[in-house]
This record gives structure tokens, sequence and C-alpha cells, in this order.
């Protein structure tokens, strides 16, 4: 099915940086994944994308944006008709701004993170273009970005997930009190609150109390209209495993997180440099299987392709597990999780940059075997 070209090397666009607040662990991610690329069988074009949402490239564009110094740098383009698959650049003439071709693509890799990266959204441009990217389409991106939705979609699956509650912004403003009322009645303290649409633990509170979660819910209403909030698993394990393929996706050895922090927060996750990693993660007999089939079937609920990190909490009280979330472009240094659980797998980082482009190129495949509307 895959169809790499054999004469030339395959041209592969990563895509790094982008408008979320995610932006400086995809610099991260993309770094990893560039180093990776067989300079023998892959030329690279690096495509930044600033916190404004300008794609850039030019001369070492990646340490550019990692500097800052991106002044130098053409502004580029994909153009949203299909039958390109190109980048040009964008140039300044006596006319007006003309395209420029930079160069011919063969697959996209998407090394971003968050709104924008992870949710559907530049998903939904690649599509349009009709061009080969990593990673998951328009609706597993989304559905695995929203925590609300996510949770819906995982319970009629028969997939064991917390429970929760979904909130409206402007319905907390109307009648907060309520609001309150229905959170509470899921049971006792703690809750996460948390925004429905974000990643890397920004905007979410524990709360062990009312006013916590008053506090909790005005934190993470500034990030999103719609909001989420669980019952918190206490105390919990953070167990993850790394999920590839398309449609017969496999599964890693489990890993487990050991949080520097009383949970996994944006402090524990990039600035302590503490938050342990466990691999393979010391499970009751049998959970590990159970986990990684909740991982697959979980996965293929939400149509995801190329990747996903499946994270679990195991209520370590009562030994049971619930899924937690499903991030469709987890971080993806040599050091990430993600790939380190590949690793413990038997699949080098090179090996499986070489397979998510595989996988990406299949997809194509597949798209482009399907007919769109009825021919006479
Ligand atoms: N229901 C919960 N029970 C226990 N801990 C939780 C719960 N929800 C979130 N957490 C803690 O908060 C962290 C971030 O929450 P998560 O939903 O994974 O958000 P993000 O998408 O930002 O990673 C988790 O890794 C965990 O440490
Ligand atoms: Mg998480």
């Amino acid at each position: 099915m895959s169809s790499l070209p054999t004469s030339r090397k395959t041209r592969v666009a990563v895509l790094f940086g982008g408008r979320s607040g995610e932006h400086d662990v995809s610099l991260m991610s993309a770094r990893s994944v560039i180093n990776a690329l067989d300079p023998e069988r892959y030329e690279v074009i690096q495509v930044g994308i600033t916190l404004d949402g300008e794609w850039c490239n030019g001369e070492n564009t990646h340490d550019a944006f990692v500097s800052g110094n991106i002044q130098n740098l053409n502004r580029v383009v994909l153009p949203q008709e299909p039958s390109h698959s190109a980048l040009y650049v964008l140039r300044g003439t006596e006319c007006g701004e003309a395209l420029e071709k930079l160069s011919d693509i063969d697959v996209f890799f998407p090394a971003l993170h968050g709104p924008f990266g992870e949710d559907g959204a530049i998903q939904g441009l690649l599509e349009l273009a009709d061009v080969a990217y990593v990673g998951a389409g328009v609706a597993g991106s989304s559905v695995g970005m929203d925590k609300g939705i996510f949770k819906d979609v995982m319970r009629a699956n028969g997939i064991p997930i917390v429970d929760s509650v979904l909130v409206l912004r402007t319905e907390f403003e109307k009648d907060t009190n309520a609001v309150i009322a229905k959170i509470e009645a899921m049971g006792d303290y703690p809750f996460f609150a948390k925004p429905a649409n974000l990643g890397s633990s920004v905007g979410i509170s524990k709360c062990k109390s009312r006013a916590d979660l008053y506090e909790g819910l005005m934190e993470a209403a500034r990030y999103d209209r719609r909001l989420v909030v669980e019952k918190g698993v206490n105390p919990a394990r953070e167990i993850e495993v790394s999920v590839l393929g398309n449609e017969d996706p496999q599964t890693s050895v489990c890993g487990e997180i050991l949080p520097s922090r009383e949970f996994y927060s944006y402090e524990s996750k990039y600035e302590d440099g503490t938050s342990g990693l466990i691999i393979p993660a010391q499970l009751p007999e049998g959970m590990s299987e159970q986990i990684r089939e909740y991982a697959a079937r979980a996965y293929k609920a939400i149509d995801c392709a190329g990747m996903a990190r499946a994270d679990f909490f195991v209520d370590v009280e009562m030994n049971k597990v619930y899924l937690n979330e499903l991030n469709t472009l987890p971080g993806f240094t040599s050091i990430s999780m993600y790939p380190k659980l590949w690793q413990a797998s038997g699949l080098t980082y090179p090996q499986l940059v070489d397979r998510l482009i595989e996988l990406a190129l299949e997809r194509k495949a597949q798209r482009d075997h399907t007919e769109r509307r009825r021919m006479s």
C-alpha cells in the first residue's frame, strides 16, 4: 500500500512551534524528529510556525525559532487546493506578493502540540490540500483533544472513565450555585477542574474544597468556554501506553509517571525536572494487558491514526483502571514517554519515525482509493 518514492529521497516537511501554549514543547519534539530522519533517505524541509500563526522557512529554521531570530526567514504557504502537495515561498515583488515554489512535499509531519496543531485544525488544512500527513485525521484529533466529548465516546464504548460533568462558562457565570451543586452531586472531594480543550495541564486545578472548586472553575474558564470537572482518583497511579498504527494499532509496554508534585501539573511536567518515568510499570497480574486492550479500543473508537499515547489512572485502593485521555500528538523528544515505551518494546526512535511516515503514506493511499462522489 505504501508508496514511498524510490528514485529520490522522501521529502518530509516537519512543522513545529505553532500558536498554542505548547509552542516551546513542540520545538523540542521537532528537534528530535529532525535529528532522527535519516539524511540518506529523507530530505527535511523545516517549517516553523510563529505564535501568531505565520509559517516560516529559511536557513536553519529550527535554530532560528529556538533563538528567536526569525527576521531573515521567508514566509511560506501551503495552498489549500489539492494537486499542489508543495510549499511555496511568499515573495514581495514590485507588483505585490508572489508565490515561488519552495519544494514538493511527500509527507507533512506536524510536530505540534495543543490547540491548532493537535485538535484537528491543521489536519483540516492538510485534508483540504489533500496531502499525506503523520498522525490522526480531523475527527480523531478533535475528539482526542476535547476532554468532554472524548469521555462520552469512551462511555459509549464501555471503556472505564471517571465520573465527570461538562459545564459551560456562561452557565457557571449565570448560576454558580447550581453548577457547584451539580458537581458535588458526583460525590466527595477532590475534583479536578479543567478547560475542555487544552494540554500540558494548563488551567487544571485539584479542588479539595468548595472554595477550591470555585477558584478552579474560574481558572479553567480563563482558557475555554467549556469546562470539565472530574471526580479525582485519589490516590492515583498514572500509567501510560503508546499506540502505533492505523486500522490495526499495536500497543507498547506500559510505563508509569511519578509526578514531582501532588499531581502532574505544568510545573511538574516541564519545570521541576524531577518527575520520574518507570518502564515497564510494575502492575498487578493482568492489569497491563487490560490497559493495552483499552488503549487499542479507545484508539479505534475515535478513528485515531499514526500514533497516540493513552494515559490511565489506577485507583490504588480499589485496584481499578480508568482511561484519562488519548494524546494524538504526544511529547516526542527522544526522552519522552511515547518513544521510550516503544524503545522498551523493541522499536528505536528512528524506526518509529520511519514507521509514522509509512503510516501517513498508507493512510493517504487509502484516501486516494475512496470515491468522494457518485461517479456516473
Ligand atoms: N480525575 C483525576 N484524578 C486524579 N488525577 C487527575 C485527574 N485528572 C487530572 N489529574 C492530574 O492532572 C494531570 C493533568 O490532567 P490531564 O487531564 O491529563 O490534562 P492534560 O491534557 O493537560 O495532560 C494528570 O496527569 C493527573 O496528574
Ligand atoms: Mg495528560
